[in-house]
């Protein structure tokens, strides 16, 4: 039996560029990048000295490349060099307040800092994305680590070009490949809070502001959902207390989960930046959404539902390296947001407990679809960690599974065969941790059959990540 506890240990070694032993065949079609984003590292410095991170999304951002053409992979790995990055190591503490760190300051140097714009370190961990022409690592806040997508090197922050408001960015924007446009949110904290959704051009770094909504209790939303016309908020009643973040405090602890109030879907109209409606649901809380499509006058929010309460504690470094796991999987609903405002509905897709989704994005998104990859746990909201791949079909309710004894696997990644329309042609990416040989290996599903075709071994055993990308035309 394997532990997945061996994917928080860390590692500090880098990777310039490797070549990956492989068994099976990789398809002959498959080409381009797959770049992987999480924490590396747990600690302040490397070889466990400094400060520890308290929470599991403010390891220190590492990125990994792997890079398959004509049936081999090459790998490297490095550190996100990032202010947060260079604090950490130069000095032992955490020089920025993180999700659950803080830096050793005392409160009247925290009072200090009072009404002050809050500093950031850009440990980008979260994700990766294109910004200007850009590669970029990015977190939840309003800027970006530019990196080269073959050696992985980083430069200097990269800021936007306007001055659009914000002290918290969304890290799962939405991106329209036909339009080269890609829309976000941020999220402005103050006396009157605000959430702001903007669009901006491929090419280009300044942001056009689409809708502006003002909310007294602003919440924690990790993802949001969008179709053509529509972006839809979901204001979890997890709420910030703004008085807390401006004082320096954690983002875990400026937060309180208040489930009297609800969970609010607002829908905003993208051309008009109008708000359609806000419904409230009884509370429950979500990462990150699957879909959402229009249907008979009411928008179709496909999404993993989990409970609010520990929806941030449960991922203390302490509670996930204590005894018995504790990471409640989702339960994949669909609600039924009417236009004209009237009840919101939901029903159950699947009983197969959920995180990580992954769809036929550049086909799907915003549209009808049947297939939702992602990785999962035995039982429905049980609180085991995700142990297996998981494919789920939400026109009939059916899913397959892949797992592997002591393995414990990322979120999967869908790769198009660009020779078939099918939802479901192509390959599932998956970073898995072997805990018990102790080294990782990056999996290839076959997307229809969910079956392996072939694999690539990394020997070490790689922190358990977040998020990534693949890339056709990066090197
Ligand atoms: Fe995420």
């Amino acid at each position: 039996m394997g532990d997945y506890r061996v994917g928080l240990e860390g590692i500090d070694t880098e990777v310039v560029d490797a070549e990956l032993e492989t068994t099976g065949t990789w398809p002959a079609w498959l080409g381009g990048t797959l770049v992987r984003n999480g924490p590396g590292r747990f600690t302040a410095q490397p070889g466990g000295r400094g400060q520890p991170a308290r929470h599991w999304f403010d390891g220190l951002a590492l990125l990994q490349r792997f890079t398959v053409r004509d049936g081999r992979v090459s790998y490297a790995r490095r550190y996100v060099r990032s202010p947060a990055w260079r604090a950490a190591t130069e000095t032992g503490a955490f020089g920025f307040a993180e999700v659950g760190t803080t830096p050793p300051r005392s409160w009247p140097a925290r009072l200090a800092r009072f009404g002050r714009p809050p500093e950031t370190g850009t440990n980008a961990v979260v994700n990766v994305l294109r910004l200007g022409g850009r590669h970029v690592a990015v977190t939840e806040t309003p800027d970006a680590i530019p990196y080269d997508p073959f050696t992985l090197e980083t430069t200097d922050v990269l800021r936007y070009d306007d001055d659009l408001p914000g002290d918290w960015c969304c890290a799962h924007p939405h991106h329209e490949q036909a339009r080269g446009l890609l829309t976000g949110l941020t999220l402005q904290y103050g006396r009157r809070s605000s959430y702001h959704v903007y669009e901006l051009d491929d090419d280009s770094l300044q942001r056009r502001l689409v809708a502006s909504v003002p909310t007294e209790h602003p919440s924690y939303m990790h993802s949001f959902a969008m179709t053509a016309r529509f972006v839809v908020l979901l204001e979890y009643p997890l709420l910030a207390n703004t008085l807390s973040l401006l004082v320096g405090r954690s983002l875990v602890d400026s937060h309180d989960w208040r489930p009297e109030r609800g969970t609010r879907f607002t829908v905003v109209e993208r051309v008009t930046g109008s708000v359609v409606c806000r419904s409230v649901v009884p509370a429950f809380f979500c990462y990150h959404q699957v879909n959402a499509f229009e249907s008979d006058g009411a928008l179709l929010v496909d999404l993993p539902s989990v409970p609010g309460e520990q929806a941030m504690h449960q991922f203390d470094l302490d509670a996930l390296r204590g005894p018995g796991p504790r990471t409640p999987a989702g339960e994949l609903r669909r609600y039924r947001v009417p236009l004209d405002g009237g009840p919101v509905t939901w029903r159950l897709l699947s009983r197969t407990p959920f995180e990580f989704p992954a769809i036929a994005y550049v086909q799907r998104s915003g549209l009808p679809y049947r297939h939702v990859y992602g990785v999962g746990t035995p039982d429905t909201l049980t609180t085991s960690f995700s142990d297996r791949l998981v494919k789920v079909d939400v026109e009939d309710g059916s899913s397959r599974t892949w797992t592997a004894e002591g393995c414990w696997p990322g979120e999967p990644v869908l790769v198009d065969d660009p020779s078939s329309t099918a939802e479901d042609a192509g390959v599932v990416l998956s970073l898995v941790l072997d805990s018990v040989a102790r080294r990782s290996f990056l999996l290839a599903l076959d997307a229809d059959t969910f079956t392996e075709v072939a694999r690539a071994e990394v020997p070490d055993a790689l922190p358990l990540g977040f998020h990534g990308q693949w890339y056709d035309d990066a090197p």
